[in-house]
């Protein structure tokens, strides 16, 4: 499906068209086809036109995305990495020398703090960059993007330019808001950071659908629904290149720790 019932995102972007004349969609590059890069370059591809490079030649693209090789993708306008948080560095390191000047890079790793750092060590100066974090995915999208949190940090970034990209994202049904990266990983440690961790200790403890099960137990299948269906590299990421999430997690052990003292005690009473 090319085309949304909502007016066209990136008639906010090309804004030179005459009122009687649909104006040119954006041009968009997505580097890295893994589970985030389809989901994400078939979800852009309705309200832009999408160009798409992954390491693999034979990775399938979504309907509507056209392949492009490494060179072809830095000619695009707007180039948005949906890469590892681990392999950021190597690609920017890569990228940097065929960007054109007055390129925008937008990356959309799940933690802010490090890869905004990197772009802006990395990228040559003539290169614009927002850092974002799109805060869904395949599983917690699937009921429709209304109200999903888009967060974005404007690295090197015009107030003018930036204010066009909110209203992109906000006509997609997004609910954007402007966060500094810190204080997103500050948060994220915890509500993205913890409910993954939760995803995966749930997941081991092997938990199956049962016919008594009440609405809290039938939540706790969800959280795994909705975590492990990502890569395993996207959850050593989340914990590792996250400043916060050894505190979340130390709080978690001390929490769980203190729960059980408590009932040992209240049992030998
Ligand atoms: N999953 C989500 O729901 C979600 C939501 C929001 C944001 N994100 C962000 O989206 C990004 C991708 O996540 P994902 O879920 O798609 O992870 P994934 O399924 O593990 O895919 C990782 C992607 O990164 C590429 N990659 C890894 N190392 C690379 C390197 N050294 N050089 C070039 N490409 C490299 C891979 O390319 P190949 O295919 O060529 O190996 C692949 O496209 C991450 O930054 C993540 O934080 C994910």
């Amino acid at each position: 499906m090319r085309q949304s019932k909502r007016p066209s995102a990136s008639s906010t972007i090309s804004q030179t068209a005459s009122p009687t004349v649909s104006p040119p969609r954006q041009n968009l590059g997505v580097y890295g086809m893994g589970r985030f890069g389809r989901f994400y370059a078939e979800l852009l591809s309705r309200y832009a036109s999408v160009k798409a490079f992954s390491r693999n030649p034979d990775s399938p693209l979504p309907a509507g995305v056209r392949r492009v090789d490494e060179a072809g993708l830095c000619d695009q306008p707007v180039i948005i990495l949906c890469v590892a948080i681990s392999g950021m560095r190597e690609v920017l390191q890569r990228l940097a020398p065929g960007l054109k000047p007055g390129t925008l890079i937008m990356d959309t790793c799940s933690v802010k703090s490090l890869p905004a750092q990197w772009m802006d060590e990395l990228l040559p100066p003539e290169v614009k960059i927002l850092a974002t974090h799109p805060m869904f995915g395949p599983d917690s999208a699937r009921g429709g993007l209304e109200g999903l949190p888009m967060i974005l940090h404007p690295v090197r970034l015009g107030a003018p330019e930036l204010a066009q990209w909110r209203l992109f994202f906000e006509q997609m049904g997004l609910s954007v808001q402007l966060m500094e990266p810190e204080l997103h990983d500050r948060q994220a440690a915890f509500t993205q950071g913890l409910t993954h961790y939760l995803g995966r200790v749930l997941a081991e403890l092997e938990l199956e659908p049962s016919r008594i099960a009440s609405l809290g137990y039938r939540k706790l299948l969800e959280i795994i629904e909705q975590t492990c269906n990502d890569s395993w590299q996207l959850f050593y990421d989340l914990q590792q290149y996250n400043p916060y999430t050894r505190e979340m997690r130390d709080r978690l052990a001390a929490s769980l720790s203190r729960v059980k003292t408590r009932l040992d005690q209240h049992q030998r009473a």
